[in-house]
């Protein structure tokens, strides 16, 4: 579902998320402790000054969009899937122009649109391990012809 259509919200229903303020509490620390932010932006930098084309950015998981927001800037368009809805509320109202699903990566349905840059930074460890060979393919199967998946999932 797309968050920018707010009458056809609803929240995820199994997911086991901290109470709003502390997992907004967790995710800021994580983030402001974390000097491995500036090095990852860094880095996607160069990947995504090599791609092919630089149309359409898939963010999965992208939390209060740290990593979303400067690389959206290399886009034509920004398309980001995360499953708690504070967050993705937060980002739709930041970021007005991004297409927003407020949905799960296993659950979304994006239809067969492809994607030059998709982007899974610190959200694997919140899958069941067991899961994660169907969960890449699943974003493979998004991916454009000369595009980048991307996934970091060194737990904080
Ligand atoms: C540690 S944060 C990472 C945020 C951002 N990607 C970054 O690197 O700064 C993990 C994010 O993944 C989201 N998430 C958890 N399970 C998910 C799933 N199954 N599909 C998509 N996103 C998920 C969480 O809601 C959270 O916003």
């Amino acid at each position: 579902m797309d968050v920018n259509d707010e009458e056809r919200l609803t929240k995820p229903s199994s997911v086991e998320m901290e109470e709003d303020a502390e997992y907004r509490r967790q995710l800021n620390l994580f983030v402001q402790s974390s000097t491995e932010k500036g090095i990852e932006l860094f880095k996607i930098g160069e990947i995504v000054a090599g791609l092919p084309r630089r149309r359409s950015f898939l963010d999965i998981g992208a939390g209060g969009g740290d990593l979303t927001i400067p690389i959206s800037q290399s886009f034509d368009e920004t398309i980001v899937v995360e499953p708690n809805e504070k967050q993705a509320r937060f980002l739709s109202r930041r970021s007005p122009h991004f297409r927003i699903y407020n949905d799960f990566w296993e659950k979304v349905d994006l239809t067969s649109k492809h994607y030059d840059f998709i982007l899974c930074s610190h959200v694997l460890y919140y899958i069941e391990e067991g899961k994660w060979l169907t969960t890449i393919e699943k974003m493979y199967a998004h991916l454009d012809r000369g595009g980048v998946l991307l996934s970091s999932s060194n737990p904080p």
